[in-house]
């Protein structure tokens, strides 16, 4: 028996990897379809963009792109670029999803909405998507200031629709997963899960950060000129906090690949505090999906039913 998230995304294990600009590239994405999940890469970068065909060269698994529509609404070129390399499935995010879905349906795609609150989610609803990523404020990157957390969006939004849901924001292991499923998901999708893993291309100090970060590791901000975000604490973060004036002293690709952890923000969610380990993707993907009916079982024993 599969269901719909399995179905419409064609994969085994409906476990999917986050969009991530710079970081979800061909190695991760491959590492994680290659072990029967979604990878997913992004395509705001130029590399991303020439990702999307060298993945072919790691994995003939089915693989999925990133559709940042702030970055592409006045570009539809991005739709032809992501059908040329052969992908169905698009999680489109950070903007209004009906300059794109219908496109994007035309080219034969499944789309699934990036949505963090109720309002976003009925825009999606309306434009016609194929599912719904659902995000709580807890997940790490860009964040509504406003957000709900998971335990609160993810209920919400699957008691209004009917569609698909896959649930973001707080999952990283079997016990969230089985979490997500109860609170309506059919899915999951992880960003720092993946952060933490052999594949990811990001420089160990950022992977040894986020295995260090406990639950105070995060803070929500915002830098001006950019929307609110979800990132580890740092220099940076401490002085904005205290009201400074602050500057990113750098590219923050060279806080994810140089390794300066104070040169710029380091998107990251909550859940880094439950990371205590890096881990090959395989072993990730493959003791979730195991662990999530024993997760279950033991949810039912707590409650004492028969
Ligand atoms: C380092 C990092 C970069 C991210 N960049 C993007 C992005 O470019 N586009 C996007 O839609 N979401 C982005 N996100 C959000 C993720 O796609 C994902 O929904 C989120 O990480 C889920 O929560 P989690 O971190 O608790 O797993 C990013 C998250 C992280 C951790």
């Amino acid at each position: 028996m599969t269901n719909r998230v399995q179905q419409l995304l064609g994969v085994e294990i409906p476990i999917v990897q986050a969009p991530m600009t710079f970081i979800a590239n061909a190695p991760l994405a491959a590492a994680v379809s290659e072990a029967g999940g979604m990878g997913v890469i992004e395509t705001l970068s130029p590399q991303g963009r020439e990702d999307l065909a060298r993945v072919r060269e790691l994995t003939d698994k089915p693989v999925g792109a990133n559709l940042m529509i702030q970055g592409w609404k006045n570009d539809p070129s991005i739709v032809e670029t992501i059908a040329e390399a052969g992908i169905t499935y698009v999680a489109s995010s950070a903007g209004d999803p009906a300059l794109f879905t219908d496109r994007l349906h035309d080219a034969g795609m499944t789309v699934f909405q990036v949505v963090g609150s109720m309002r976003a989610a009925q825009k999606a609803i309306d434009a016609g998507v194929d599912g719904l990523v659902v995000e709580g404020v807890e997940g790490g990157g860009f964040k509504g200031a406003l957000g709900a957390s998971t335990m609160v969006l993810l209920p919400l939004v699957a008691s209004r629709t009917d569609l698909p849901i896959i649930a973001a924001g707080g999952i990283c292991d079997a016990t969230s997963m089985a979490a997500a499923f109860v609170l309506g998901a059919e899915g999951v999708q992880m960003g720092t899960r993946m952060l933490a893993t052999e594949e990811a291309t990001v420089h160990g100090n950022f992977k040894d950060a986020i295995v260090a970060a406990g639950d105070d590791g995060t803070v929500l901000i915002s830098v001006p000129g950019n929307p609110t975000m979800r990132v580890l604490r740092n220099a940076i973060t401490e002085r904005l906090t205290e009201g400074q004036d602050v500057k990113l002293l750098g590219q923050i690709t060279d806080l994810y690949f140089g390794g300066d952890m104070d040169i710029s923000v380091a998107n990251t969610g909550q859940v880094s505090s439950r990371i205590d380990t890096v881990l090959p993707v395989s072993q990730v993907i493959k003791e979730m999906w195991s662990g999530c009916t024993a997760a279950l079982d033991t949810a039912r024993n707590r409650l004492g039913a028969s």
